[in-house]
């Protein structure tokens, strides 16, 4: 894209899944390639941005020309986020973050246990970073959340969109369908935009490439003042 239309302007995009480990050997994670959080830092950097991808986990190379934090769990990508959102103009929460983490991570590799059947795993949950950022004050810094659902329903997949964007507190809103063969690892993307009050901004269908400069639209739409 010849646009420099983010030049001057401090992007930090979380890409990728959080990985919470259960002992030396295992962890809980999901299937997030990071294909997307990379695609929207490449984009940034060719609009201009500095851009910061806190990566965690990325099946996917690291995007060219762009700072790079690796993280796994979710308190280690919320203590990069915070750091890096001070003084960025846009923070774009595009990672699968584990919403629980085991309680307690074994020293040593968990053994199957002689005559039981199953084993329980207690699980606590993560603080919500998003939502976190969100309620704190963050004048000159454009929140983007993103909300993968398996809600197939059009109108539905949107309201529930909606509501994330209000009970995180975010500025924006990318909501990917995603399922068994849909959004994780895939090429392809199909997403809606939305902003203040779960207005429909805008829907993008197509190359991760494509979608992430569909939503660096309307982030540069909602850049206040000039870059610094
Ligand atoms: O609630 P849900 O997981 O669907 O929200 C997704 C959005 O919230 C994503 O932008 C994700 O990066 C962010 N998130 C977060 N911390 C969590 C869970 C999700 O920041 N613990």
């Amino acid at each position: 894209s010849a646009r420099r239309d983010l030049a001057g302007r401090r992007v930090v995009v979380t890409a990728g899944g959080t990985r919470e480990p259960l002992d030396p050997v295992r962890f809980l994670g999901n299937r997030s390639s990071g294909k997307q959080g990379v695609a929207l830092a490449e984009a940034a950097r060719a609009r201009g941005a500095e851009v910061t991808l806190i990566a965690a986990n990325l099946e996917v190379a690291d995007p060219v020309g762009c700072g790079i934090r690796p993280v796994s769990t979710a308190a280690e990508l919320q203590a990069a986020v915070i750091e890096e959102a001070l003084g960025a103009d846009v923070v774009v929460m595009a990672a699968a973050v584990a919403d629980y983490r085991p309680a307690t991570v074994s020293e040593s590799k968990i053994k199957k246990q002689p005559g039981e059947d199953g084993l329980t795993l207690e699980l606590v949950r993560n603080p919500d970073i998003l939502a976190e950022l969100g309620h704190a004050p963050h004048d000159g810094t454009l929140l983007v959340g993103f909300a993968a659902e398996t809600e197939p329903d059009d109108e539905r997949l949107v309201a529930l969109g909606a509501a994330k964007l209000e009970a995180k507190g975010a500025d924006l809103l990318v909501v990917n369908r995603v399922g068994w063969t849909e959004g994780f690892a895939r090429d392809e993307n199909r997403v809606v935009i939305l902003g203040a009050g779960g207005a429909v901004l805008d829907r993008s269908a197509g190359s991760k490439m494509s979608v992430a400069d569909a939503i660096l639209d309307v982030v540069a739409r909602h850049l206040g003042g000039e870059p610094d």
